[in-house]
């Protein structure tokens, strides 16, 4: 038996040995305020030379023929910070769709949301819901960005779907197993996750896709966020490249 056919990988999971262009990525992007610290500017600046790292990724990965790029953007815990930092943002986001949407429409880019991005109030909400309506239709690359995601939530919400199925009497518990439990959480349609990569050193995942991170091979690289660009993103892809998947086979 070959190593590949040998693999025995949750459905829809990349079996064998994956020596190849990852087809999902998902960037832990930290460290803009460290960046900005160090030159004694504001977080704010920090967090907008982020969002210009973030151009660049996407160019990349758009180039590297990643299928999908998940994009750690906003955690359920980083309500925490000052009120001014999260609206400031809030305001970054909002300019950066606002600047940046014609051009992810015209390079296929289809962009979706994990987490629950409501919780930013219907202004930011609704634009966001136009945005992903309309590149929708695009394929060449799903960029996901998680907005107020944190995993934790992701598995209960999972857990408490389907619950509510056992309760209705459409449910027996006993199909309640790993596929089902994957297939009722709210990242069940996005291929299985190849890469984590987190900047800044810091090396946790700060509850970021734990479920799907099972067998994702995982990259901390020291470079603070806002310093990441296309050439970073291809350096990644090729230690990546470079890293034996074994999915528990031998
Ligand atoms: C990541 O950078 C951006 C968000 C979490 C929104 P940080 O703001 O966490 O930067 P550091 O970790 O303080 O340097
Ligand atoms: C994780 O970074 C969240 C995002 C990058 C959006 P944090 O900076 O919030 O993580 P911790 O607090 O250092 O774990
Ligand atoms: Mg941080």
């Amino acid at each position: 038996m070959t190593r590949s056919d040998k693999v025995d990988t949750a459905p829809g999971e990349t079996s064998g040995a994956s020596t190849d262009t990852p087809r999902h990525v998902a960037i832990i992007m930290d460290g803009n305020g460290r960046w900005a610290a160090r030159r004694g500017l504001p977080r704010a600046a920090g967090h907008k030379a982020g969002a210009e790292a973030v151009r660049k990724t996407l160019r990349a990965a758009v180039e590297a023929g990643i299928d999908t790029l998940t994009l750690y953007a906003f955690s359920s815990e980083n309500w925490r910070r000052s009120d001014e930092e999260v609206s400031d943002l809030k305001g970054l986001m909002r300019y950066y769709l606002e600047r940046e949407i014609d051009e992810l429409a015209r390079e296929g880019v289809k962009l979706e949301f994990i987490g629950d991005p409501s919780a930013f109030g219907p202004d930011l909400w609704n634009r966001l819901q136009a945005a992903a309506a309309r590149t929708e239709e695009n394929d060449r690359l799903r960029l996901v960005v998680a907005l107020n995601y944190g995993s934790r939530a992701e598995v209960a919400a999972a857990a408490q779907r389907l619950a509510e199925e056992v309760k209705a009497g459409t449910r027996d518990p006993a199909s309640i197993d790993e596929a089902a439990l994957g297939e009722a959480m709210q990242s069940a349609h996005l291929p299985a996750l190849d890469l984590i990569i987190r900047t800044s050193g810091e090396q946790r995942l700060s509850n970021f896709l734990l479920w799907q991170a099972a067998y994702a091979e995982l990259l901390f690289v020291d470079t603070l966020w806002p310093d990441f660009d296309g050439a970073a993103l291809d350096d990644a892809l090729e230690v990546f490249r470079g890293r034996q998947r074994r999915f528990g086979g031998r």
